[in-house]
């Protein structure tokens, strides 16, 4: 099984550091049109293999031939974010390189599923998805675990308790909209309302809101690129390994949550043929209408691409 990470930037690389890690996929392909940059990483992770115990074969390539038949394609490939900048002003730059990319990648991967983690991530599930031509359970969007995880971690650093104890669940856009849904959070099965006052929940989730620019302010050159990474390994492993797990993930929504003709973070079950199936969960009057302010806006940054 052949998986193909695009872009052999932070995220790109990462990605594929983690993927050979723990051998997903018995082939691992970077790509990216800068020369040289896949090649050296790929062969640089490669040389780590024997230490870390994986048969994970890695290639680097400029070349879309060597990336024939992936079982898995992630898209890494665009401009990060720099201080300043919201995820939407990445929007033209990067509409240009995933259309392409797509393009490219299903020329020679036709049966491929694509993970989607270019920003604006919901409207650049679109994107490929449009220029993929591939079934909607075939492209699916990283952003919801990331939203999940850096809740899940604040949580557990305000609790002092294990980050596996703490279960999150975030809807909606990859974005200053996003819906962490405080009600299906929890710490052992323990909603966090009743240990954390409210107040105090409210400046925990503005701090996942605005996690992506915590990360960029810090680093000035570029975004977030370890818990991103982590969250597409944690996608290819459900599909590699059929797990059925149950992630967040930017779907294409079809009437699912009154929503229609758009990607947006909705939890997802994960297996090996992709998307396997959303699930509905009821939710207030409160959160359906903070999730729709979100996908409307979600529409309208896709809206300016037409
Ligand atoms: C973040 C960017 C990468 O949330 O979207 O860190």
């Amino acid at each position: 099984m052949k998986i193909t990470v695009v872009g052999a930037g932070h995220v790109g690389a990462t990605t594929a550091q983690r993927l050979a890690q723990h051998q997903l996929g018995e082939e691992v392909v970077l790509i990216d049109i800068a020369e040289g940059i896949p090649q050296g990483k790929a062969l640089d992770m490669y040389e780590s293999t024997p230490v870390l115990g994986s048969d994970t074969r890695l290639i680097g390539t400029n070349d879309y031939k060597d990336t024939a038949g992936s079982a898995i394609t992630v898209i890494t490939a665009g401009q990060p974010r720099t201080p300043g900048m919201s995820r939407d002003d990445l929007l033209m730059a990067n509409h240009k390189i995933v259309s392409g990319v797509t393009k490219n990648v299903m020329k020679h991967s036709p049966d491929t599923i694509l993970i989607v983690v270019t920003n604006p991530l919901d409207v650049m599930c679109s994107v490929a998805f449009q220029n993929s031509g591939l079934p909607s359970d075939k492209v699916i969007g990283m952003a919801g675990i990331l939203d999940s995880t850096r809740f899940r971690s604040f949580l557990a650093l305000e609790l002092n308790v294990s980050v596996k104890d703490v279960q999150a669940l975030v809807l909606g856009g990859h974005g200053d909209s996003m819906v962490p849904l405080v009600r299906y959070t929890t710490v052992a099965g323990i909603p966090i309302s009743e240990l954390i006052p409210a107040k105090r929940i409210e400046e925990i989730v503005q701090r996942t809101r605005d996690g992506g620019i915590e990360i960029v302010n810090y680093l000035k050159t570029g975004s977030a690129y370890y818990a991103p990474a982590a969250g597409v390994a944690e996608m290819v492993e459900s599909m590699f390994k059929n797990q059925h797990r149950v992630l967040p993930c930017s779907a294409h929504l079809n009437g699912e949550y009154g929503i229609d003709g758009i990607f947006i973070g909705v939890p997802c079950i994960l297996g090996r043929n992709g998307l396997e199936k959303i699930i509905e969960l009821k939710i207030t009057d409160e959160e359906k209408a903070a999730l729709k302010k979100s996908a409307d806006h979600v529409k309208g940054v896709l809206d300016r691409l037409k």
